[in-house]
């Protein structure tokens, strides 16, 4: 993995740097060669304007021909130049042979090409190569018109060879090899410590994922910086804490069950045992059988309740939302449950805001959630409390409230009662035919409905449970 990453990364600049190298040189070369012949011709032809200057002084008589002789030398130092000066007909009268280029003795030859022309009518002109087969090698030339007093009176013609100019580009293209080769060890260096930093926490988190994958969930990737990788490797931590603890929940969950059925399973074992061996007597079987009965039916509803919850967390139970009254659904379940009530000598306040209230909801998994809160408040009141049903309206959303004046629920376990299984008082709570599924199914429930549900309770005064629904949009 390190090592695939590491040399796809190297490659990959590699590449990126040949490239750039060959485009950089190609561009260079022709860039470089032009602007170097393009100083080159302008100094020339400063240097052939001054000497004009220097030729008319000599034709006057007020240098010699050594001073002369000089000026073409200083030239010559810095530009590496053969000179011809020329008459009208292109006789050469006066040469200078650079020391680089030629020994011609060129006096007295004639200038034959077809720029003298050019230059006899006032023109500058410029030209690279043999100049007519004059040089052996490749020569820049320049031939601008001796003027003497404003009047064209021969030619200048200045040679100077290409090749120096090509040394001048070679010493470019070697510092900038040279460039390049350092940076690229630098850059490789660099690469190797940015492709190490990438690859090991991706290294350390493919490794911990399959061992994730084989139920080991102990592990962690180090975090080591706060960029994309650090913020994938921080996720990935979040999501192995979030998988071990599906999977802490899942063991317990099963534990749960077993117990759970374990229970009551081995006291209708022994209630039947009892019968059949006659170890209990005639006269109280009855008694026992029922309590048998009880346990089958406490089994029922757990295997029953146990169905719904898994049947909410795997999906399959999809909410059936629709538009519906659920002060109606409040008042069929206070209804079915009247008579246990007023067994009890418990008071109903039922306070709606509206008569009827529309909301959002799946009606038989809404009318599950009144029943189970309802049962809750009924088993957990006092006897003789007041048990408050109360909806009201409040920015768009619709509040459910179910109150008692119970016992209450401790803060510290209040956190805890949405989760399967658990009982405040669990010998009580078992009594009263709870089995502690209740309030997560309530509670998974108003989630698939986008909702919340919140309690408040204060321990010796009561409980309150209250959730959301959204208000249905008026047609
Ligand atoms: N209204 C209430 N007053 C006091 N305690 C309550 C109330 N509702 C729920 N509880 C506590 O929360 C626990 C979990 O409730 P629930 O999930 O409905 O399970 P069950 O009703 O089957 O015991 C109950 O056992 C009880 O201890
Ligand atoms: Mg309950």
């Amino acid at each position: 993995m390190f090592r695939s990453l590491f040399v796809r990364l190297m490659s990959a600049y590699f590449v990126i740097i040949l490239s750039a190298l060959l485009i950089m040189g190609v561009l260079m070369s022709s860039f470089f060669q032009q602007y170097l012949m393009e100083t080159r011709t302008r100094e020339l032809i400063r240097e052939g304007r001054a000497l004009c200057g220097y030729i008319e002084l000599y034709q006057v008589g007020l240098i010699d021909h050594r001073t002369l002789n000089y000026q073409y030398q200083v030239i010559d130092r810095f530009l590496s130049t053969t000179i011809w000066v020329t008459d009208m007909h292109g006789y050469i009268l006066d040469s200078y042979n650079s020391s680089e280029l030629d020994d011609v003795n060129w006096k007295n030859q004639k200038v034959t090409v077809d720029e003298f022309v050019q230059v006899l009518k006032g023109n500058t002109i410029t030209r690279v190569g043999s100049f007519g087969e004059a040089f052996p090698v490749p020569v820049l030339t320049v031939g601008l018109p001796l003027e003497i007093d404003d009047k064209i009176q021969g030619t200048i013609f200045l040679h100077s060879p290409v090749r120096g100019m090509n040394r001048a580009l070679w010493d470019t293209y070697d510092s900038l090899l040279r460039a390049t080769i350092l940076s690229s060890i630098l850059s490789m260096i660099l690469l190797y410590f940015i492709s190490r930093h990438f690859s090991r926490p991706l290294t350390e988190m493919n490794t911990i994922s399959r061992e994730i994958a084989t139920g080991n969930f102990k592990r962690r990737v180090h975090v080591r910086s706060n960029d994309e990788v650090g913020q994938l490797a921080t996720n990935f931590n979040v999501m192995a804490d979030s998988l071990e603890k599906v999977d802490l929940m899942r063991r317990s969950f099963v534990a749960n069950v077993s117990h759970e059925l374990r229970s009551p399973l081995t006291s209708m074992r022994g209630y039947i045992q009892g019968v059949v061996d006659k170890t209990i007597s005639p006269e109280d079987q009855d008694k026992y059988l029922k309590i048998a009965l009880e346990e089958t039916e406490r089994m029922n509803r757990l295997i029953n309740e146990l169905l719904d919850l898994s049947r909410i967390e795997s999906g399959e139970f999809s909410m059936d939302i629709r538009v519906m009254d659920i002060n109606e659904t409040i008042r069929r379940v206070l209804i079915a449950r009247e008579d246990r009530i007023n067994a009890r000598g418990m008071d109903v306040n039922v306070d709606f805001e509206k008569d009827v209230c529309l909301v959002d909801g799946d009606p038989d998994r809404l009318q599950q959630v009144v029943i189970n809160l309802l049962d809750n408040a009924i088993k957990f009141n006092r006897e003789g409390g007041v048990i408050t049903l109360k909806t009201w309206l409040h920015k768009e959303k619709v509040y459910v409230k179910v109150a008692d004046q119970g016992s209450g629920i401790p803060k510290a376990e209040a956190v805890h009662i949405w989760e399967p299984f658990y009982q405040v008082d669990k010998s009580r709570s078992k009594k009263k035919g709870g089995t502690g599924l209740g309030l997560s199914i309530v509670k998974k429930i108003i989630e698939e409905h986008g909702q919340d549900i919140w309690l408040n309770s204060e321990e010796g005064k009561g409980s309150e449970f209250i959730f959301s629904l959204k208000e249905a949009k008026k047609q």
